[in-house]
Order: C-alpha cells, then structure tokens, then sequence
C-alpha cells in the first residue's frame, strides 16, 4: 500500500509541534521589538533571552556568546568572514576540508579575492580528515582552522577535538589562531559541547533540529573578535544588526532544549533502524557501497552507492512510490556532476554518480524501513536493466 516516508531529514526536518507553538505567541500578541523599552519590547526581549540561554546550555557555552542568525550559512558566513576581517593584521592563511558544506567551502574561496590563502585537507576513503594532516597544513600566518564536526552527505564525524587540542596548543605558544565547525548537522543527532570540541566558533541551523527555516545561532567565544557583515543597529552585543527575528529565536529555544533531552534515546533508535535498513539492502542488493562505513558516522545518515545507475535515477523512482531520498547535498541538486563529498573518498565516478543518501530523523519507524527496503532492490534492478553501463561491467 502507498505511504509517504520523508527520509531526507538532513535537508530539513518538519517542525515540531511544541517548536511550533511555542512561536507563535511572537507573532501574535507578543509583537514586541526587543530594543523597546515599554512593555511590549520587553515581553520580546525576555522571551530572546530565555531563547539565548536555551541554545547556550544545549552546547554547553555563556549565553552571550551566543549570536542569533538567519541560519546555518549566515553562520558559517559571520564565523568565517567575521574572524577574517577583524584579524587580518595576524595573517591571511585559512585551513579547511574538502568535504565542507558550500556555505563553509564557497565562503572560504570567496575570500581568496580578498587575499586569503586557502589550504583544503583531503580526507580519507572514511570521509574523515587526519588532524596530522590538519597540523601538516597550518602555517605561520594561519589564522582560521574551519572544519565541520557532522557530513552532510555521509554523516562522518570528523575529529574536532583533536583539531582543537591542536589549535589550543598553538595558542597557548601565544600564535593568533582559531578553530570554527560547522555544527548544523550533528547538533541533536550526537552531544555539542564547547567545551570537549575546544572550538572558537560553532555554527547552528534551526531546521535541520525540528525548528523553522531561517533562524540559526553562531557561538562565538568570549574573547574572539569578529567584524559584524550586517551593518545596522547595536543588535546581538554589536555582532549582527537588524531587529532579532523573536519568535524564530524562541522556537530555536524550544528546539534546542527538545534536543537536549531526547536526543540520546532518539539517536539509539534512529542508529537501530539505520543499521537493520543497511544491513538488510547489503543482502538484497548485489554491487553497492555503503560510502564512508568504516569511520564514525552520525546514527541519522546512510550515503549507499548503487552502481551501474544515476543516484537521480533512483530518487526519482522512489518518489513516485512516495519515499524522499536525495543526492548530493540539496544545495547542489538539481546539478549533474556527482557530489564533491563523495569524489573527495576516492571512489571511482560509478560509485559518485550512484550515490542516494537515505537521512533519518526521529519519526521514522520500522514500518517505514519496510516499506523502503520493499522498493528499493526493485527499483535498482529495472534502473541497472535500463543502464548500458551496468550491462557491460556486469558482462551481462
Ligand atoms: C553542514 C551544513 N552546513 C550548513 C548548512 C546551511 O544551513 P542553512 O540551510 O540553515 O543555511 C547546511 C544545510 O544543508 C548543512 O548541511
């Protein structure tokens, strides 16, 4: 029978309903600009208080160091651009991965107009970067480490801390130098602290954790200087102007702290269903790669690469019987040229162009993996009857 199952919860997660209401009183009564000092600005301002400790306490950081932002790019955008302009004088080399988000990746590039030198660390067949390789790169003039901590792509967990115990020593021998991840897509799903990562700057997006597109936080350590790239009032301690989008702050507020408590017993059963889905598609379907198994993932992410087909070519089928998949990152969708994520493995072109990312979220059931794992052998088998390319490798 025809269901819809929504396994694309890395490209965004539907609200949930607590998020939802919790927002709401924003946009209606409580209407107030939270620089205004009547009655009205102040029920606006205490409710973007309660949301900034919200936040800070689910990464373990000050409230105030906590920058409200329109989402995860704006994030990585302040993060990156912000600790570039304001320490220029201490050198002009940035650090990154290969297997970054575009709004990490592309934000790095765009600096090199403005003479930033970038170095791009491969990562390993696991998706996952050495912090040798990391420590190899770094110069006297590096100012900016920028490494995210989740893939969106695989879900590797990239090794943070170590980057941070790294970029802490340097420090401590009196260097300039500071260390940045993109947290977006391993907030809720594995534990964020501050603290055991030793990052400056972490970068947060409401909907990837149950709360409303639009809305994202960048913490910034105290201490850590970044030039504001939103020119305007003295919103956010002179860090991002523009009046604070209230409600949206507060339903990441509420998103945060929903994390908070039931992302351990989600993560458990979520990691379950991921692995019997895998395990169960490795016996019924001949010639696949589950990209990136064999190093640290986030429970939520399975990258599987059928060969011999189009990762579009199964994303499409699959729709039709009402399943959401994707390819690539969603930002890159819609092009043809396989995912720079799953090239930067190392893997041969058939596997990269093959490559469907199933992402769970907590609402997903067993009933759902029965359905999927009921389509799927299918659908690869007509695709790969269709695909010369399959044909001639598989000598058929
Ligand atoms: C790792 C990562 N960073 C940043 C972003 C961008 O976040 P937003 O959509 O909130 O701008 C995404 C969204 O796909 C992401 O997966």
């Amino acid at each position: 029978m025809f269901r819809r199952v929504y396994l694309d919860n890395a490209a965004t997660t539907p609200v949930d309903p607590r998020v939802l209401e919790s927002l709401l009183p924003y946009l209606r009564d409580k209407f107030g600009n939270p620089s205004s000092i009547h009655f009205y600005g102040q029920g606006a301002r205490s409710a973007i208080d309660k949301a900034r400790h919200q936040v800070a306490e689910f990464i373990g950081s000050r409230p105030n160091e906590i920058v409200f932002t329109s989402g995860g790019t704006e994030s990585n955008n302040l993060a990156i651009r912000g600790l570039f302009d304001a320490n220029r004088r201490h050198g002009s080399h940035i650090v990154t991965t290969v297997v970054e988000h575009p709004a990490v990746g592309s934000v790095c590039e765009s600096l090199t107009k403005e003479g930033a030198e970038v170095t791009v660390v491969p990562v390993g067949a696991n998706g996952c970067a050495d912090p040798g390789a990391i420590r190899e790169a770094i110069r006297e003039d590096t100012v900016l480490v920028t490494v995210m901590l989740v893939n969106n792509e695989m879900g590797a967990v990239q090794p943070v801390s170590e980057i941070g115990r790294i970029v802490r020593d340097l420090r401590s021998d009196g260097r300039k130098i500071w260390l940045h991840t993109d947290a977006v897509q391993a907030a809720g799903k594995i534990r964020v602290s501050v603290e055991d990562l030793g990052c400056d700057l972490l970068s947060l997006s409401g909907h990837k954790i149950y709360g409303p597109k639009g809305i994202g936080a960048l913490y910034v350590k105290r201490g850590v200087r970044i030039a504001p790239q939103n020119i305007g009032g003295h919103q956010e301690r002179e860090r991002r102007g523009g009046t604070e989008n209230v409600a949206f702050a507060a339903a990441l507020g509420t998103a945060c702290e929903i994390a908070s408590t039931e992302m351990d017993e989600n993560a458990e059963r979520v990691e379950r269903l991921r692995d019997r889905f895998e395990s169960e598609i490795l016996e019924a379907v001949p010639d696949i790669v589950i990209n990136g198994i064999e190093g640290p993932r986030s429970p939520y992410i399975s990258n599987i690469a059928f060969k011999g087909i189009e990762g579009e070519g199964l994303l499409i089928n699959l729709d039709m019987s009402g399943v959401a998949v994707s390819t690539g990152s969603a930002c890159s969708s819609g092009s043809i040229e396989p995912s720079h994520v799953i090239v930067a493995l190392g893997t041969d072109d058939d596997v990269a162009r093959g490559s469907v990312r199933f992402s769970f979220g907590k609402d997903n059931t067993e009933d759902d993996v029965d359905y999927v794992l009921g389509l799927v052998p299918k659908a690869v088998e007509n695709l790969r009857r269709l695909s010369p390319r399959y044909q001639s490798a598989s000598g058929a």
